[in-house]
């Protein structure tokens, strides 16, 4: 089957269609005709040797699709089920066919487009679960640094319906979107501090960075408990300025959740892009230019 990804660890020069066979799936495995698959700055990290992975290897970690095989030790998914969820080892996902962990997958309604469903295991899931670690109460008020991303913005969706204030850092271009989720948009370049003292007078109770070194460096001094601050961009400096990493929890009921208010309209990953897999190198560099706005998919 067609599928893209890269020949070896490098830059963009080494991604490329490949044609591999369609993959068995193992214990704990589906595999599903890929309806949608969503891109996501891990893709081009992973690419870059980030994870181990030295290719070839096909790119691509959370995909929707339609259940064609099931492996051994599965259950509660049937062949023909409309699914999403993780691909195993974090690849796989951009190809006619993926596989993906039954434990990390839920069933897809019609209230749910493919597009949709496909971007929310790796940003909506880890936005849900970096409000879980934070454990912020209502009324809280937390940062997030780079609040008009694909994990921003539904992290600023999810924080404003449990009741957290929400100050979104993000370029001018996208206040709009930041404030009309609820956020309260703050510029990032010279005087920031000053413009989050304004924006929130009372202080911030915690602080989620997605962009990773000096901007991480900037806002890390706003909390006095470290405990309260954390980074998904930038694993090393935050542990060095005495944070943490978010701890995913990759299960059936987080994803069954937030589909749950996708459907109802509390929740919108904001896909602001849908391309076909031929483009995939295209969708790629957007999402590694670093500046894109909500989420990018993929369609076989
Ligand atoms: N579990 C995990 O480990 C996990 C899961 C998901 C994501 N991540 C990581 O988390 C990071 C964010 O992911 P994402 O999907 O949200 O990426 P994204 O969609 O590229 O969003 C990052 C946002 O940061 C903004 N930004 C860039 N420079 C900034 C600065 N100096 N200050 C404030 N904002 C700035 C960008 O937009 P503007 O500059 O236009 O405002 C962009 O909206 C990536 O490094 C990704 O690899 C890790």
């Amino acid at each position: 089957m067609r599928a893209y990804g890269f020949t070896e660890v490098g830059g963009p020069e080494k991604e490329g269609f490949l044609d591999v066979p369609v993959p068995d799936p193992g214990p704990g495995e589906l595999l599903v005709r890929v309806r949608a698959a969503g891109v996501n700055p891990g893709d081009w990290r992973l690419r870059e040797g980030s994870y181990g992975v030295l290719g070839p290897a096909v790119l691509g970690r959370e995909v929707a699709g339609t259940v064609t095989a099931v492996g051994s030790d599965v259950d509660g998914f049937s062949v023909g089920d409309e699914v999403f969820g993780g691909c195993p080892g974090m690849v796989g996902g951009w190809a006619e066919q993926a596989l993906v962990t039954a434990s990390f997958a839920a069933h897809r309604s019609d209230a749910v487009p493919p597009e949709m469903a496909a971007v929310l295991p790796v940003a909506a899931g880890t936005a849900h679960d970096a409000l879980r670690n934070l454990g912020l109460r209502a009324g809280a008020t937390l940062l997030v640094n780079g609040a008009g991303g694909g994990v921003g913005i539904p992290v600023v969706q999810l924080a404003r319906a449990w009741g957290i204030t929400v100050v979104g850092v993000a370029s001018p271009a996208k206040h709009d979107l930041v404030a009309g989720f609820g956020a309260i948009p703050v510029a990032y370049g010279d005087g920031l501090l000053d413009r989050v003292r304004a924006a929130a007078p009372g202080g911030v109770d915690a602080v989620f960075d997605l962009v990773g070194g000096e901007a991480l460096r900037t806002v890390a001094g706003l909390v006095a408990d470290r405990s309260k601050l954390l980074s998904v961009a930038d694993k090393p400096l935050v542990r060095e300025l005495g944070g943490r990493d978010v701890e995913r929890d990759r299960s059936t009921a987080v994803l069954t959740g937030l589909a749950e208010l996708v459907a109802s309209k509390a929740l919108d990953p904001r896909v602001t892009r849908v391309r076909p897999l031929d483009e995939a190198g295209e969708a790629l560099a957007e999402v590694e230019n670093g500046h894109v706005v909500g989420k990018v998919v993929l369609v076989p």
